[in-house]
Formats: C-alpha cells, structure tokens, sequence
C-alpha cells in the first residue's frame, strides 16, 4: 500500500541508482534481528496446490525472479524474504567488468516498460562463488552466466565452461545467457554450430555434478533459428528452456527513450513473449519444460502463460512498477483465478492451453 508514495520517491532517482538504493535499504533491513521473518510474513506468497517440480528441483509456487535484479549475488537473502519461489543470479561473467558506460537504464513509465543496455557489469564469477557459499535454503538458486565482452566470439565456450567450473557448484541450476542484446555477437551462439560447441562442452563438463542447465533464448529470433536452437538444445538434453530475454524491437513504445539502445522488457514485451513461448511449446512437444520470462505483471499473465505450457514464470521490471508485494499478489491472484475455474493443483492446468 506504501509502495506508491516510495516509488514517486524513487523515480525521481536514475533507474540505477533507484535499483542500488533499493539492494543497499533490503540488505540492511534484514541485517536487523527479526526482520527477515517479518518481512516473510507480510510478503508471504499463496502456496497451496502451486508446487511445481522442473528439472528435479522444488517450486513452491510458480514465480521466480529473473536474471538481471541480482546480477552480483548480493541480495539473494531479500529477495528470498518478498516471497518468489527461484531467484536467478547473474548474468555473472568470469573475469570483473564494468559494463556499458552510464546511464544504461531507461524508464518507459508511460508503457511500465523499460530499456537496458547494462552490458553485463559482473563482479565476477570468483567473487560472487564466494557469495553464494552463504546463500538461502529451502528455494532453488540458479546462476546465469555469460561471456566477458573482450573474449572473442569464437572463444566463447571456455568462458562459459570456467563460469560453469567456478559457480555450478554453489547453484541449484545453470542458466546459459546467449540472449543478452547488449554483448555485441552474444546472440549469435543461437547459430546451429556455436551452440553445439557450447552445449557439447558444458553437458560433458556437467558429467560430474549433473546440475539442470537451462538455456535462456531471445524473443527476436526467426522461426527457423528457433527450430534449430530447441532442436539442438533437445539433441543435447538440455534440461529446460527461458524464454525470453529482452527484445531490441520497440513494439508499441512511445515514450521518449524509445530510440535508446539496448533490449526492452516489461509490459511492451507481454505478446513477442508470449509468442515465443507459444512457438517453444509448439516445437518441445512436452520434452523440456519452459520458463516464461517477458511482461509478466498480473496474475492473469502467469495463468495465461502456465496455460500456454509453461511450468514457471519468472519477473524483473513489474517488479519496478508495483513494488516488494508483486509476488504476493500474483500468487494470491492466481490462487484466486485457481478457485474461479474450480482447478485444486497448478500442474492440471499447465498446457490446457496451447
Ligand atoms: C536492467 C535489466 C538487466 C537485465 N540483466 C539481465 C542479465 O544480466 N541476464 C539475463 O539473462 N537477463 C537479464 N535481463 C532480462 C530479464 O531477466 C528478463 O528476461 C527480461 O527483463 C524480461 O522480463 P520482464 O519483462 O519481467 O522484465 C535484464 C533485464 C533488465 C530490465
């Protein structure tokens, strides 16, 4: 109820600033004895009839949270208290960079959008193992990782398998990022012969741990590109798909950033979404489960998207627009959508849809 008044506050902020704000007074309202446990309880999400099992691992509701908002492992702790159900870490590269100069993030209040161009600025992936040594139980943790900027394209492979190397341990599943726009050729691993190496390589190096890896594809590929990628992914068992990242077309955007580079996700991206996961679905056949990512604000979205097939969604800027209850009100709203249509387990309505 209070978000409204803190979100004027913080939009007076830049949208980067506002997000380092926002870690800084999360991490040191949980540092205070007590306060993990209240904050669990006001954010407590619906549950029953909502666990879902991907990959092996324990969904206690349907909603995670997406790469992008922990990129450095440094807020797993309260994330966990606003109730989601997964948080994926990263992107974390294997040596430090800095990113994109700022400012990189661009609000597109109008259309509860926004536009980054982030580039991937990573503490790391030493940096941030050490991190997750401590990380949260009782929720699934994956780590998404991708490549630094200055490693050459076709040197991509030994920065995924050091990331893999270096983080797979402290994670509950892997996440490869070949859908960042805003690594220049990072979207050109979707190519039939680069993926092969790269999922080769990582599924041979996973022999040991046999940690889920999951492959997180763009919203801005052609039909045949995607055939080919679930294709190969298939091939290589990989062990579920995220779709999407954000996309670099501008559907139905007017705002004033709208020319700003770099990818766009909320609201604006809800339909090359759901299209996309409409067209993974069509090509999986049920082999793999999926994770929705794109738009996601409401809690029709998430039903409309486990109707279409998918197993869990994840969000990243609803959370901007509607604050810390955003978990909370998807899973009571689902519950509640759940009742209407007479429907007691999650798991009977996903693919009802397709
Ligand atoms: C500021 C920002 C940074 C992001 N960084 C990453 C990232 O590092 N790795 C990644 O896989 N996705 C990243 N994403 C994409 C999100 O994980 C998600 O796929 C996308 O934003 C669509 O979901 P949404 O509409 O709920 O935000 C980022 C998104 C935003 C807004």
């Amino acid at each position: 109820m209070l978000y409204p008044l803190l979100r004027s506050a913080l939009f007076q902020l830049d949208p980067e600033e506002a997000h380092e704000r926002t870690v800084r007074t999360l991490n040191t309202a949980i540092a205070v004895p007590g306060m993990a446990s209240i904050l669990k309880s006001i954010y407590r999400p619906a549950t029953r009839g909502m666990s879902t099992t991907i990959a092996g691992l324990s969904f206690a509701h349907p909603v995670g949270l997406a790469a992008g908002f922990d990129k450095h492992g440094d807020v797993t702790h309260g994330m966990a208290c606003l109730g989601f159900s997964h948080i994926e870490v990263g992107t974390v590269t294997p040596r430090p960079q800095a990113g994109n100069p700022k400012p990189r993030m661009f609000r597109l209040s109008a259309e509860q959008g926004l536009i980054n161009r982030m580039g991937f600025n990573s503490d790391g992936m030493a940096v941030v193992a050490q991190r997750l040594v401590s990380r949260p139980q009782g929720l699934p943790i994956g780590i998404n990782i991708g490549k630094n900027r200055d490693t050459a394209l076709a040197d991509a492979t030994a920065d995924y398998l050091a990331a893999y190397t270096t983080l797979a341990p402290h994670a509950d599943y892997v996440a490869l990022n070949i859908s960042s726009p805003n690594t220049p050729g990072l979207r050109q691993l979707h190519e039939t012969a680069a993926l092969q190496e790269l999922l080769g390589a990582i599924r041979a190096a996973n022999a040991f741990l046999q940690k889920p890896i999951f492959l997180k594809i763009s919203p801005d590929e052609t039909t045949e590109q995607l055939e080919q990628v679930i294709a190969t992914a298939i091939d290589y068992g990989i062990s579920g798909i995220i779709a999407t990242n954000t996309t670099v077309t501008r559907p139905g955007v007017t705002s004033a950033s709208v020319d700003e580079a770099g990818g766009l996700s909320g609201a604006p991206l809800n339909t090359l979404s759901m299209a996309t996961l409409r067209a993974v679905v069509a090509l999986t056949q049920g082999r793999v489960p999926i994770i929705s990512v794109g738009g996601i604000s409401t809690a029709a979205d998430v039903y409309a998207r486990l109707k279409a097939g998918a197993s869990a969604v994840q969000v990243y800027t609803a959370m901007i627009y509607t604050g810390p209850a955003l978990v909370a009100l998807l899973t009571w709203g689902l519950a509640a959508l759940m009742r209407r249509d007479g429907v007691s387990d999650i798991t009977h309505i996903i693919g009802t849809d397709r």
